[in-house]
């Protein structure tokens, strides 16, 4: 059974170029529902902790370095199988390999400052959720 429920947030560039409500508008006309919303910034620990399934990989540094350089709009959206259908609707990780119409397409800038964070599994959806948001925030 897959979840309702997934966690996304406007990366920083996109914050900068002020595409937070155009990126939140989007995903409604998409069909999700933003059950919680919280601007926010992480610090370069907090940006570790909640990447730490990345550690390893090359571009961890820079990752959480971006991550951390300016406010970040985290939300919660709901919908039928919520995870794949989001990650479907951000489209692929590089947005020049994004498909067109996609949030990554619209807004994204490049493979690290791609718009949007989308949940890869219902596990990690719930711990990712967890991290940003008490219960008494999600509606
Ligand atoms: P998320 O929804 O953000 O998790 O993206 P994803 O699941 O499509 O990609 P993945 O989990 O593999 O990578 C996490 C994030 O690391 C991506 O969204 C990118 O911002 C960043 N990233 C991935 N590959 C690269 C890379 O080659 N260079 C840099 N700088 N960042 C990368
Ligand atoms: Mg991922």
């Amino acid at each position: 059974m897959s979840g309702i429920r997934t966690y996304t947030m406007v990366k920083p560039t996109a914050m900068r170029k002020g595409f937070a409500a155009g990126i939140m508008n989007k995903i409604t006309e998409g069909g999700f529902k933003i059950i919680a919303a919280k601007m926010t910034k992480l610090s370069l620990e907090e940006a570790e902790a909640f990447y730490a399934i990345h550690s390893e990989r090359p571009f961890f540094g820079e990752l959480t370095t971006f991550m951390s350089s300016g406010p970040i709009m985290a939300l919660v959206v709901e919908k039928e199988n919520a995870v794949e259908a989001y990650r479907d609707f951000i489209g692929a990780t590089n947005p020049e390999e994004a498909a067109d119409g996609t949030i990554r397409k619209l807004y994204g800038t490049n493979i690290g400052e791609n718009a949007v964070h989308g949940s890869d599994s219902d596990e990690n959806a719930a711990n990712e959720i967890n991290f940003f948001f008490s219960d008494r925030e999600i509606f």
